[in-house]
């Protein structure tokens, strides 16, 4: 059966883009300054001062932050960072791009997050890693304490793909701070979105300012070329765009945390389904509302066919995926990479759905369980 056929469609995402949000980008506009400018800056004051950090650089995506920020990094050919083998392919990407190596770390069963003793292991082994990228999967804060401690340790740097936990934290703090630097994604199936585009921020000002640098083309002022650059920057429609979504985050990061704990009510005693976990002291901002299931893709069928759209993300280990073994990278040092992409499913949690759609996700995954025997 189509999507398209079924009226009452519950889909895994809808951004939502209020009459404020029409009415900004609608100045921007008016005033036909439609490239950087006056609504980048505020927007990257705004998201600063959210994140509580000193320095955000906009760009055109979050996989342009990443590239960006490991340039700036000095990352190239011979260097290591050690990435989770279970991510969005976009985070051992911007390596790869900068002609270095991604060493892949195992994840923690319990949080989908990278496993910090694998990490520890990585680092052991490989004595050419410069640094690390933690992941904040899903909306749930990666142990980013525990790895900051680490990468002390060792003397590698750590920056964080915070592209799917825009307001999450951690013991009260919120992710983007805890290691050198840290990457937001704003695609628009995000907790925020600008259409496309990206944010990088840290607390260090030469790395701040190295970014922008190839942000915009090399430049410090017009023509004044500092360095090779690039173009990543965002346009004043995006930021005006953020500008609003960035206001209603919290609210919206709430409504999903709602959705979440509807859910998980729902969930939490039936056979077969494992609702997420939140742990002590982390705050999940549900980008995705993650269950492991046991029989993963015939849940998926059945919810589907009851017009709930579900999604796996990610369906193999980064390193499993064709271009990874023609890197070289074979499959079976990542056990629970490799279990949770067999078991992963996501159900719809965004901010704009109604109590009635979130109780047919609920009861859809309900009757499936019940035919199902027994969790091992
Ligand atoms: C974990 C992770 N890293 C990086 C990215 C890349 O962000 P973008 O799609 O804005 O380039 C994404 C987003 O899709 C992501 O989920």
């Amino acid at each position: 059966m189509s999507a398209e056929v079924l009226v009452d469609w519950v889909p895994i995402a809808r951004p939502v883009v209020t009459e404020e949000d029409r009415r900004r980008v609608l100045d921007v506009l008016a005033c036909g300054k439609l490239s950087s400018g006056e609504w980048v800056e505020r927007f990257e004051a705004a998201f600063a001062a959210y994140v509580q950090v000193a320095h955000a650089v906009a760009t055109s995506s979050g996989t342009a932050g990443l590239e960006v920020l490991l340039e700036a990094l000095g990352v190239g050919p011979g260097d290591e960072v050690v990435v989770p083998a279970f991510t969005f392919a976009a985070t051992a990407n911007a390596v790869v791009h900068r002609g270095a190596r991604p060493v892949f770390a195992d994840i923690d069963p319990v949080t989908f997050n990278v496993d910090p003793s694998s990490v520890e292991d990585a680092l052991r082994r490989h004595p050419r890693v410069r640094g690390i990228i933690a992941v904040h999967l899903y909306g749930l804060p990666a142990a980013a304490d525990v790895l900051a401690e680490l990468a002390d340790r060792h003397g590698v740097w750590l920056v964080e793909d915070a592209a799917q936990a825009h307001g999450a934290a951690l013991w009260g703090r919120r992710v983007g701070g805890f290691g050198l630097a840290a990457v937001f994604s704003f695609y628009p199936t995000k907790n925020m979105t600008t259409g496309e585009g990206g944010m990088v921020v840290t607390q260090d000002p030469r790395l701040a300012r190295r970014v922008r640098l190839l942000v915009h083309q090399g430049q410090s002022e017009p023509y004044r070329y500092e360095v090779v650059g690039h173009n990543y920057r965002m346009t004043n429609l995006a930021a005006a765009l953020g500008l609003g979504q960035l206001e209603k985050l919290d609210e919206r990061n709430a409504a999903r945390r709602r959705n979440a704990q509807t859910l998980t009510r729902a969930l939490r005693d039936l056979p077969g389904v494992l609702p997420p976990t939140e742990p002590e002291g982390y705050l999940h901002v549900y980008h995705q509302y993650t269950v492991r299931a046991q029989r993963r893709d015939e849940l998926s069928r059945h919810l589907w066919a009851r017009g709930v759209e579900t999604r796996v993300y990610y369906p193999e280990p980064v390193p499993h995926t064709e271009p990874y073994r023609r890197l070289g990278y074979t499959p079976g040092a990542w056990p629970q990479a490799e279990r949770a992409s067999r078991e992963v499913l996501s159900l719809p949690v965004h901010p704009a759905l109604r109590e009635e759609e979130v109780r047919r996700v609920a009861e859809g995954v309900r009757e499936f369980a019940q035919q199902v025997v027994a969790w091992p």
